[in-house]
């Protein structure tokens, strides 16, 4: 029998800032747009995917432009993130992986099947998807499913709600956010990194970090 996946949601629309959403439209229209390398280590594309097109707003440019989404993570979604667990939890301390966004825009981009290093990971949605307009995040029920086909064979599938807030563990299961249907759409995302007693940020792969930063 597969593990099942399971996720936490809180709808925190209405603690958040009035102008939101256009605050993270505007961040997240500096995003660094380009063809990311797969990730060592936790990627789960395919071996012929080199890279896949994305934009990510880095955690120093959400700090400044986004100062309230930083309180929240250190405040109210931490509370929230306690809640999910029965062990203690923590934000990261190393400022570079804290909060960043991840951005899609137009139809050429998704977000890298992978599975997490961190045992908990927040997500708040930043834009609002309906039905047909991809941008799902997807997760492999199968934890040894390899590639975005052996994923969608047998899935667990949310949608993001702009200021829904989710809390899961990735660490097993494969997930990738589909690409959007329209050339026109942009999907936001806020991730953000926890760590608890039992998976300490120490665990975090120095791989992962020379990759995503050039050093450790
Ligand atoms: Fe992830």
């Amino acid at each position: 029998m597969m593990p099942s996946f399971g996720w936490t949601t809180y709808d925190v629309s209405s603690q958040l800032p009035a102008t939101w959403r256009q605050d993270v439209r505007r961040v997240a229209a500096a995003a660094d747009f380009r063809d990311f390398p797969r990730t060592p280590i936790l990627s789960r594309e395919a071996t012929q995917v080199d890279d896949v097109p994305r934009g990510r707003v880095h955690a120093d440019q959400v700090l400044r432009g986004l100062p309230w989404l930083h309180q929240f993570y250190r405040g109210p979604f931490l509370q929230l993130a306690r809640e999910s667990r029965m062990e203690r939890v923590e934000t990261a301390r190393d400022g570079r992986y804290g909060v960043v966004l991840n951005v899609q825009r137009g139809a050429n981009m998704r977000f890298e099947c992978h599975v997490d290093s961190n045992p908990l990971t927040g997500l708040l949605f930043c834009t609002d998807h309906g039905a047909g307009d991809g941008g799902e995040l997807v997760f492999a029920r199968d934890p040894g499913a390899v590639g975005l086909e052996a994923v969608e064979r047998d899935c667990s599938v949310i949608r993001p709600h702009a200021g829904h807030l989710i809390f899961f563990d990735g660490r097993r299961h494969p997930h990738y956010a589909r690409p959007l249907a329209k050339i026109s759409d942009v999907r936001i995302v806020a991730v953000m990194n926890f760590y608890t007693e039992s998976c300490m940020e120490s665990t975090r792969p120095l791989e992962l970090n020379r990759h995503l930063y050039g050093d450790s």
